[in-house]
Order: structure tokens, then sequence, then C-alpha cells
């Protein structure tokens, strides 16, 4: 990554400022979302355990980890975001969780020590923002996490994005020509968009997060998509949400649905646990 697209990503979520407070409750696929990611990490981490959240934004999952016993290092790129971290939080039980704050590049782990961590946390895509350095970044976190323990992550999906948000993406290619879109969709860098002027990340194929993963010394233990079917009639699942036992079935079957090696690529995320490699 480039101190340029470095800056311009801490520029962009400085100034989000809350507006990712409600990127995960303001609608019904992004509730969704919420119940794929809160189960991964229920999952991944046990009451004790000491864990390194990169990329926390302003708090929705240090609430979760928090309520699962954890204690927990709260980092980001963007100080705008780590205090509204802490504005979320104060005065909450959870605040007894945070060990500290400090603002942290995903690339940029040496400060810690070899193992210190029971699990790293990376939810909502820090690694899709280390564009090239995402491999050393990945292996960074590796080092830090214990031998047993994991890391837990999602990243920007390509296939899923580029199904869910075509119109826009038809769009985008008139705008900025053919070539470019077929280079973004080679490579799942959206700097590749004249201009640069909007939010840009890396996204993945399922394959992709794959060969990333081994290549940093780890192997994919779970890998998920988020979303599937709820990427469909919204209205519709709007519904069905208001009918509690109904929806408490349909997130089930659709946990298990963003599981299938069929539906991995289908979602707008994809989430992963990754450990040390086994020898
Ligand atoms: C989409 S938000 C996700 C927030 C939270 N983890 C969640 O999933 O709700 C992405 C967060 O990653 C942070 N971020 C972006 N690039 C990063 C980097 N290179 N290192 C660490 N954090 C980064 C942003 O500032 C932002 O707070």
């Amino acid at each position: 990554m480039t101190a340029e697209s470095r800056e311009h990503v801490r520029r962009h979520y400085d100034a989000l400022g809350d507006g990712e407070w409600h990127r995960l409750t303001g609608d019904v696929k992004g509730r969704v979302s919420l119940a794929v990611h809160r189960r991964l990490l229920a999952e991944c981490v046990r009451p004790g355990h000491r864990v390194l959240e990169v990329g926390a934004g302003p708090g929705r999952f240090t609430l979760e980890l928090a309520a699962l016993g954890t204690s927990v290092v709260v980092t980001d790129l963007s100080p705008v975001q780590l205090a509204l971290n802490e504005e979320h939080l104060r005065g909450t039980e959870a605040e007894t969780a945070v060990e500290r704050r400090e603002v942290l590049d995903v690339c940029d782990a040496g400060r810690y020590s070899d193992g210190e961590f029971d699990v790293v946390v990376a939810f909502g895509g820090p690694l899709s923002y280390a564009f090239e350095q995402a491999g050393d970044a990945l292996r960074g976190l590796l080092r830090i996490t214990r031998p047993g323990g994991l890391v837990v992550g999602s990243v920007m999906s390509l296939l899923g994005t580029w199904r869910h948000l075509l119109p826009g993406v038809l769009q985008v290619a008139e705008a900025i020509g053919e070539d470019a879109n077929d280079l973004i969709l080679r490579t799942g860098d959206l700097r590749h968009k004249a201009g640069n002027d909007g939010h840009v990340c890396r996204m993945f194929r399922s394959r992709d997060l794959d060969a990333l993963v081994r290549a940093a010394g780890g192997e994919v233990v779970v890998l998920s998509a988020s979303n599937w079917a709820s990427l469909g009639d919204q209205d519709l699942l709007v519904e069905l949400e208001a009918d509690p036992s109904r929806w408490a079935r349909f997130l089930e079957h659709e946990i298990a649905a963003c599981r299938e090696p069929g539906a991995v690529d289908g979602g707008t995320h994809l989430l992963f646990a990754a450990r040390h490699r086994q020898p």
C-alpha cells in the first residue's frame, strides 16, 4: 500500500465518521451480515482471550468481543473512528473489556510481540485496504497470534459485489472504459477507477484469499460469504424479520448457506478464520 492510498483511506473513514456505526444495522441485509459475523466470532473466541481488534471502527464488534468475555486492544487507522469507538462504549460495561486504544495500520503490527494475542480480529476489510501489502500484513497478524490461535477477518468480495451491484458496476465501466473495468475484475483493485476520488479497496475471490493466507504461512479453517439469500428481495426479508421464529430459522439457513463452497464467492464480503499452517 502506498502512503498515498493509506492517506486516501484514512481520510475516507475520518470523513465518514459515525456513518460507519449504522452499516450493519441500518437495513435488513446489514443485520444479516452482522449475524453472520457474530456467529463466526462466537465460534472463534473464548472468555478470557486477549484479542487485538484491527480496523475496529466505531465499535460494533468491540461490543461483541466484550460480551464474549475477552479483553481487547482496540485499534484503527482512523483517529476519528477510534474516538467514536470510545464514545460508543463510554459508560457501558463493555468499556471495562478494553485494554487500550491505539492508532494502527494493519500493515504495521511490528510493535506487538510474537504470539501475544489469542485471536486477532480484522472485520470490515482492513486487509482490503492494504492492497499489495495484504500478504505481508496477514503474515504480521499471524506472527502476533499464539500457536493454535486464530486470525478472523473479512474482506470485500469481488464476484459477489459484481453480482450484487451490477447496475452500478456497468455505470462505472461506461465512465472509466471497458479496459479499466476488465482490470478491476481481474485484480479486484478499485484504484483502477479513474481519479480515485471515491471509496477504494481491493476485492478478493475466495481462491485469491486462500492463496494469500497460504503465502503468509497460514491455512484457512473457516470460509464464509456474507451474505447469500439475503441479498435478494429486501421487502420480503423485512416481512420475514418481523416474525421472530421464522427469522431465527432463516438466519440459521443463511449462515449455513454462506459456508457452502458454492456460495462463498456470492456475498458482498468473504469471512475467514485462519491459523498457522500445521506441519
Ligand atoms: C468498514 S470499517 C469496519 C469497522 C468494523 N471493523 C466493522 O466491521 O464494523 C473499516 C475500518 O477499517 C479501518 N482501516 C482502513 N484501512 C486500515 C488499515 N490500513 N489499517 C487498519 N485499519 C484500517 C477504517 O478506518 C475503518 O474503521
